[in-house]
């Protein structure tokens, strides 16, 4: 594939800003610079570098990022930024979506691809990928409100209750809830139905991903084959 082809797939512009970036020799392969548009590589794994950062061709992008607290999942977010603010240019340019939302105030391990199947595989509600919060509550957890969560709760516009898949109680006023749906508000609007209210909300893992200790918010990495199959990495329903 050409090199000015490969700079224009990962993400670095038009084809003409990337023609632009070779013929100004920012571009380079194995520490030599290409200045030659046409130049052919094999894209698979390829690694090169554009003005000294250094890049590995993905045929796809596979990402997961740290949301902090005060950020939209939205490229037209309406008051607060949007993650992708978080991303480097060349990820929002090359169509990088969110996979399912979290709220503004909601922090944690947030999925994004360019992938349409996988986004689609991976927000579905109908494939109950078991999701992970931390929840700190307003008023003290109890037996009764774990029960609750547990037995199952009535929401608004939902034709039956809305159990758990599990719920510890991890402090006095902090729970450890997992759900396999993906409901708009549903963790907030499940503990508001138990008689309590969410005070922080962070979401720690997805499906067998979890967060990385050391990935702070605001941070993002790629995701490896390892992390791929952690992700499926649980137990599915039939
Ligand atoms: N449930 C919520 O209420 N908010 C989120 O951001 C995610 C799950």
């Amino acid at each position: 594939m050409q090199i000015e082809r490969i700079l224009h797939s990962q993400g670095f512009g038009s084809r003409k800003e990337c023609r632009a970036l070779i013929r100004a020799g920012l571009v380079a392969v194995a520490g030599r610079t290409v200045d030659n548009p046409a130049e052919d590589f094999a894209p698979a794994g390829l690694e090169f570098s554009v003005d000294g950062e250094a890049w590995t061709y993905r045929e796809k992008a596979f990402l997961m990022l740290h949301k902090p607290a005060g950020y939209e999942c939205s490229r037209q977010p309406q008051f607060h930024p949007s993650v992708f603010a978080l991303l480097p240019d060349m990820l929002a340019n090359r169509d990088v979506q969110c996979v399912g939302r979290l709220d503004q105030d909601t922090t944690g391990l947030l999925l994004l691809a360019d992938d349409g199947q996988f986004i689609h595989r991976w927000s579905s509600g109908k494939k109950r990928t078991p999701k992970v919060y931390e929840v700190t509550t307003s008023h003290p957890v109890d037996d009764a409100l774990i029960a609750a969560l547990l037995k199952g709760v009535e929401l608004v516009d939902e034709p039956a209750p809305i159990a758990a898949a599990a719920c510890v109680k991890t402090g006095e006023r902090s729970l450890r809830l997992t759900i396999t749906e993906g409901k708009y508000h549903q963790v907030k609007r499940m503990l508001a139905a138990a008689g309590n209210h969410v005070k922080a909300l962070h979401r720690s893992v997805v499906g067998g991903l979890a967060l990385p200790a050391d990935l702070a918010a605001g941070e993002w990495c790629w995701l490896d084959d390892a992390d791929l199959d952690r992700l499926s990495a649980y137990p599915e329903e039939a």
